[in-house]
């Protein structure tokens, strides 16, 4: 088949507005999928072309949770992960013996670069005991200091649990977050001081405003958005429970306070509905809801063709420290059969 000059794309992204380009891409990557036994493994903030394409070729589209478990279930050799880079450390230690590529390794995470290893380990050892609790939004290195590992579909009972326990629990990094499911179960929580630049835009004042120009409006929030604007929520959670919300809601207009990739798959999975985007911007701003996390727009297909082509973007994780890791993110796993 043909393939793209490589010279061609020495940077993530599409060209623009080439469909046949667009197309030949799309028929190189699926070619290269079977070729290789690759799956391709996508979060929901990824672009529409990337989510379009793992759906077409049997990969999966969701939130961070489940593009874990699909991974470690899946039977191919080569798991290819669109979304962020510990997305891509995730899939590596739960399947040590899988090869992992991501489209670019520089898509990483503000939560993962806020919570730098050393400074946090210097936290665990303030707090000794505690039971460390770590968003998977982290650094494997984070992840092997931690006792669990959660995302936002499961942090609320999972810390239930501890604290049913009776454990005292150090959670990290997501501010909003903690401090949401701190809130929410009454859990005794100390929190790292992190947050996602992304959805830490979303403005409460805003969100009141637009609230009541359409009353009759469902709010569906992330839980790493702001107190004030989480406030205001009909529903908290998951990219995947918040989609699952929309579909399940007898109400036809939805404002959503996530990246801006979710409405793809949103309005596929909830023909006929309107969605709109929670204001992250104040009067005047040229951008009223510029939600979109850049690291995540960098999965485009270009460079997604091109790590399959060449095997580039291949992530490693030290085994020690992947030995290390890999307890907390199997209690994740397995917390269901708890
Ligand atoms: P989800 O687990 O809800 O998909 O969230 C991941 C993420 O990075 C949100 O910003
Ligand atoms: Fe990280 Fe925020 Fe981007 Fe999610 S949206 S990957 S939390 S920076």
């Amino acid at each position: 088949m043909s393939t793209i000059p490589l010279n061609q794309w020495a940077t993530p992204g599409d060209p623009a507005g080439d469909p046949s380009t667009h197309e030949r891409l799309r028929e190189e990557i699926k070619t290269l999928l079977v070729e290789q036994n690759a799956v391709l493994v996508a979060h929901y903030y990824t672009d529409e072309a990337i989510q379009a394409l793992a759906e077409e070729t049997g990969g999966c589209v969701a939130d961070s949770l489940e593009m874990a478990r699909f991974g470690a279930a899946s039977a191919a050799e080569t798991i290819v992960v669109a979304g962020v880079r510990f997305m891509g450390e995730t899939a590596k230690i739960l399947s040590p013996d899988k090869r992992v590529l991501m489209p670019t390794l520089e898509a990483t995470c503000s939560l993962d670069l806020g919570c730098e290893p050393s400074a946090f380990s210097a936290f665990c050892d303030a707090h000794p005991d505690r039971t460390v609790v770590v968003y998977a939004n982290t650094s494997a290195e984070v992840k092997a200091r931690a006792d669990w590992v959660v995302t936002s579909s499961i942090a609320v009972e999972v810390v239930e649990y501890l604290m049913d326990q009776g454990e005292a629990i150090l959670w990290a990094p997501d501010k909003h977050l903690g401090a949401y499911i701190k809130e929410k179960t009454g859990a005794d929580m100390i929190l790292w001081d992190g947050a996602c630049i992304v959805h830490d835009e979303f403005k409460a004042k805003g969100l009141r405003e637009l609230k009541a120009v359409h009353p009759h409006a469902m709010v569906l929030v992330h839980p790493e958005s702001p107190k004030g604007v989480v406030d205001q929520a009909d529903v908290v959670g998951s990219t995947s429970q918040l989609i699952k919300a929309a579909v399940a809601s007898d109400q036809d207009t939805f404002i959503v306070a996530t990246d801006q990739g979710i409405f793809y798959k949103m309005r596929q999975a909830a023909p006929g509905k309107t969605f709109m985007a929670a204001p992250t911007a104040g009067h005047g701003a040229e951008c009223k809801s510029c939600a979109n996390c850049p690291w995540m727009a960098m999965n485009a297909l270009a460079p997604l063709a091109l790590a399959l082509r060449l095997g580039d973007n291949e992530i490693t994780v030290p085994p020690a420290l992947a030995e290390k890791a890999l307890l907390p993110l199997e209690r994740m796993l397995n917390f269901n059969k708890v």
